[in-house]
């Protein structure tokens, strides 16, 4: 964990942002439990929710706390461990050197939280709290506060501080990308036709384990890019084939990385794969290259949107005028997601916290169309901003059987020939890119090899 002053200033930063907007009342805080995976005693691996990891930095089970807005008093509810603990646990810090590590004033028994919020309650006073992520504190909230809705003046003061990524966290993040580069590099070097796809994802979540606290979400590695989040690891890796990998690791501070890459499973793109291969690439380095502060990442969606299309044009599988197609949402036919989403101590950040509140400034709103309609990530770029940049093009036989039988871009999209690539599988190509005051610069110390030439080059080693 950073030290206390570090959640300290962000914790007055937080009180005063709900004092800006007028509000008054408590900040009840709820850190996650153990789950249990098949009885209480064998958990799923124990993670801490992110927004207490971002306040509190504590990073075990059963505690919360309480902010009180008017007073400025803090308060973390938590249980010194009993003999029993000890004997299956070993030696626990004490509650109170914990709250010391948080620079948390108070402390009291995890038990006592019902009384605090019920005497808040009683007298009149809001609770404000976070939509929760687990079920344990969705039923938890519902005991304390029954029938109460999470408080968007929260929200949006917790969203307007996690988005802007401090100094310290950039150095997290570019050691989590670090450690991300790490896994990818040890997986491109590991295909080989013959093998199970599960024997690359062994060696490459060995790097995460053996480096970090392990993925930061479940490995995507397929022949099948066109699925796009296909976690079957299951197929012989064949000849000839295009293998996607997406995948990131978790830093021990809990920070994310997500990359992907595809590879030609021998080693050479053949003709019709670098076609769409180098559109991708394309789509990826102008994302890149617009990214600064001011531009919406929805425009820079749009302008990817663009070029995807004037690339499938010059293979003739589209046919019209670009602008009109991107008015249309035709891309969204090739890519059926987002550009990219924001990145932190979640991979996907703060989207338990809503999407559009995360991923919309105040004057957006959502498309409803394919491809538009799945950005995570709109807003106004600014110094901080760290968001992935994941172009990818698909040929999905079921979409595309879908759009013709129902004539949708029937004036733009050449079906006929768009047939002979309902085996070609996906592609896609993703970097972690940290906004900075003039431009932007991709997190991570070097880059992992992306240019055609450059990845068949990395294969032959
Ligand atoms: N890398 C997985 C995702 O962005 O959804
Ligand atoms: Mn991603």
């Amino acid at each position: 964990m950073f030290s206390k002053e570090v959640y300290q200033r962000r914790r007055q930063t937080l009180l005063g942002k709900m004092r800006a907007q007028g509000q008054q009342g408590l900040i009840l805080f709820i850190g996650n439990a153990e789950a249990p995976a098949q009885y209480k005693d064998n958990c799923y691996k124990w993670r801490q929710d992110s927004s207490w990891l971002y306040f509190f930095g504590l990073d075990e089970p059963l505690m919360a706390a309480i902010l009180d807005i008017e007073a400025g008093s803090e308060t973390l509810f938590a249980d010194d461990v009993d003999i029993d603990d000890i004997i299956w646990m070993g030696p626990q810090p004490s509650v109170r050197s914990k709250a010391d590590a948080a620079g948390v004033a108070h402390t009291a028994p995890y038990g006592g939280l019902g009384s605090a919020v019920a005497l808040a309650v009683k007298s009149g006073r809001p609770v404000h709290f976070l939509p929760p992520s687990r079920y344990f504190n969705t039923l938890k909230l519902g005991q304390l506060l029954p029938g109460a809705k999470p408080s968007e003046a929260l929200i949006k003061a917790v969203v307007s501080m996690r988005l802007i990524k401090e100094d310290i966290e950039i150095e997290a993040l570019d050691h989590a990308c670090d450690l991300g580069i790490a896994m990818h590099s040890v997986a491109r070097d590991a295909i080989v036709p013959g093998i199970i796809e599960q024997d690359i994802v062994g060696k490459m979540e060995g790097v995460a384990l053996a480096k970090g606290w392990g993925v930061s979400f479940p490995t995507i590695l397929t022949q099948h890019g066109e699925t796009l989040h296909n976690h079957l690891h299951d197929k012989v890796i064949e000849p000839g084939k295009l293998m996607v990998i997406d995948a990131g690791v978790e830093s021990n501070e809990h920070y994310a990385s997500d990359f992907t890459r595809t590879y030609p499973t021998t080693g050479k793109f053949t003709q019709k794969q670098r076609e769409i291969y180098q559109i991708v690439y394309e789509c990826n380095e102008l994302a890149f290259s617009l990214c600064k502060p001011g531009i919406t990442y929805r425009e820079v969606h749009l302008a990817t949107a663009r070029k995807m299309l004037e690339g499938l044009a010059a293979l003739d599988l589209v046919r019209g005028d670009l602008d009109q197609m991107v008015a249309e949402g035709i891309a969204g036919l090739f890519q059926p997601h987002g550009l990219g989403h924001n990145m932190g101590l979640d991979v996907h950040d703060m989207e338990d916290l809503g999407e559009n509140l995360v991923g919309y400034d105040p004057d957006q709103t959502r498309a409803r169309q394919l491809g538009l309609g799945s950005l995570r990530m709109a807003r106004r770029l600014c110094p901080g901003h760290v968001i992935t940049d994941e172009p990818g093009i698909y040929f999905i036989p079921a979409l595309i059987e879908k759009f013709k039988k129902e004539g949708l871009g029937k004036d733009f999209v050449n079906y006929a020939k768009l047939e002979s690539y309902y085996d070609f599988g996906g592609i896609r190509l993703e970097d972690d890119v940290l906004i900075t005051a003039d431009g932007a610069r991709r997190l991570g110390h070097g880059r992992l090899p992306i240019a055609p030439d450059g990845v068949e080059a990395a294969m032959a080693k």
